[in-house]
């Protein structure tokens, strides 16, 4: 990889500021679009509203008025990319085609920074969120059969399972559970840096969607689905931000952020099919290329330091979308049982040894006193379409009922669970009204 980032030439900051008609352009066509030309944008969007929200958070903290200058008109461009990049999507994408988006990202992008990613301790973290963004997508999946009567690869096409993963219900735990070790800024790599925020600002933008959009189906358990959801990204923000050294500066911070930003449009860039939007990518890495040089003189002011001390001189790939199958089935078959472990270790553990006061028990038992809504959707896919609908290998697809024992707690779980008994009997019942159809 040649790319070097802090000696390549980008766009002045003045002519970052561009007309209405280049910030707000043509949506793409939602039936033509390729899957990971929408898992791109959605993902720069949420780098793009950290971006900014981040340089707000530098303001309030920044004693200096003339860094907060410089900030203030770095964040605005920011905020101009966001719109062009977010304002993408057609007004005829629904929003639970939206939401299908947003877990194929978390799912894809999760699975391949687990495999990219060089600390043990914080590849054993992404996987264990990744069978949580798997399993949404799952209970999404029925909603937009249901709901919409569209078959879920219309948005995925192919690319991603649709599969139960750890059920939802027990995605609900003590929040201070979800807090993880951090790293130490002054050992680790530049690319665990860039891994955990491009993933952070990416479930921080899915729990921001989720909070903005649930309301907009007038279906209660759809609306309690997201709801459920929705506080499951909240933990998985809590989880993913908590890996972050607290003790580095808003100068290092600036710094990690610009360099993100650069990363992501440069991976963007290199694999876009779109020529148009890959236009975008291309310009917008230009415009970071500034951004960085910019934070990187700040840096060197405040800290006396060189800042490849932090980033290094190479561009870093945080972000290759691609198929993840098999990635997600061997994890999902190995560790579809684990759970948060102890708090003062900061470690996981398996289901069948978790302690019987272990602290996530009280919450889940408070969630589900009522019933779990993301229960309920598997329930009413039985009125719907028969049963369940599932897109994965005829092998997994085997092992379903397996899996969901092996995924389910007896511990507080939510009095509507579909049990495996439960799951078995729909798929019967489904498989032989298909045979009565055939004999008719
Ligand atoms: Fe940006
Ligand atoms: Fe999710
Ligand atoms: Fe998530
Ligand atoms: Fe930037």
């Amino acid at each position: 990889m040649s790319f070097e980032p802090l000696t390549e030439k980008g766009i002045p900051l003045e002519k970052q500021i561009r007309y209405w008609e280049q910030i707000a352009q043509k949506p793409y066509n939602k039936s033509e679009i390729d899957c990971y030309t929408r898992t791109r944008q959605i993902l720069m969007n949420g780098i793009e509203i950290e971006a900014w929200g981040f340089k707000h958070l530098f303001s309030r903290l920044c004693p200096d008025i003339n860094d907060c200058k410089v900030v203030s008109n770095i964040r605005r461009i920011e905020d101009t990319q966001q719109t062009t990049i977010n304002w993408l999507a057609p007004s005829d994408q629904t929003v639970l085609d939206t939401t299908l988006g947003y877990e194929q990202v978390a799912v894809d992008l999760t699975a391949w920074l687990a495999q990219n990613e060089p600390d043990e301790y914080v590849r054993e973290t992404f996987n264990f969120g990744l069978l949580e963004d798997f399993d949404h997508l799952y209970r999404y999946s029925q909603w937009i059969n249901m709901l919409e009567g569209k078959c879920p690869n219309s948005i995925l096409q192919e690319q991603t399972d649709v599969f139960l993963g750890r059920p939802t219900q027990h995605h609900h735990n003590e929040n201070y559970l979800r807090i993880r070790n951090p790293y130490d800024k002054n050992e680790t790599k530049p690319q665990t840096k860039v891994n955990i925020l491009t993933l952070l600002s990416a479930e921080q933008q899915t729990h921001n969607y989720y909070a903005e959009h649930g309301f907009n189906y007038a279906n209660k358990i759809l609306r309690e689905t997201y709801a459920e959801i929705k506080d499951v990204e909240e933990e998985h923000v809590t989880m993913y931000e908590s890996l972050i050294d607290p003790t580095e500066s808003i100068y290092e911070k600036l710094l990690l952020h610009e360099f993100t930003e650069v990363c992501n449009y440069y991976t963007c860039y290199e694999d876009e099919v779109d020529d148009r939007i890959k236009g975008i990518w291309e310009m917008f890495l230009d415009f970071e290329i500034e951004h960085l040089k910019i934070a990187s003189e700040l840096f060197k002011k405040y800290e006396n330091r060189d800042p490849e001390e932090v980033i290094g001189h190479k561009v870093i790939i945080p972000c290759r979308f691609k198929s993840q199958k098999y990635h997600v089935e061997h994890t999902l078959r190995n560790e579809i049982d684990k759970r948060l472990g102890d708090e003062c270790t900061f470690s996981y553990a398996q289901k069948s040894d978790l302690p019987s006061d272990w602290a996530s028990y009280r919450v889940q038992e408070k969630f589900a006193k009522f019933g779990s809504p993301t229960e309920e959707t598997i329930a009413l896919t039985q009125y719907f379409c028969g049963r369940n609908i599932v897109f994965a290998s005829d092998k997994l697809k085997e092992d379903e009922l397996k899996l969901l024992e092996k995924g389910l707690q007896s511990e507080a779980a939510a009095g509507n669970t579909v049990t495996p008994d439960c799951l078995e009997a729909m798929i019967e019942s489904f498989e032989e009204m298909q045979e009565r159809k055939e004999q008719d």
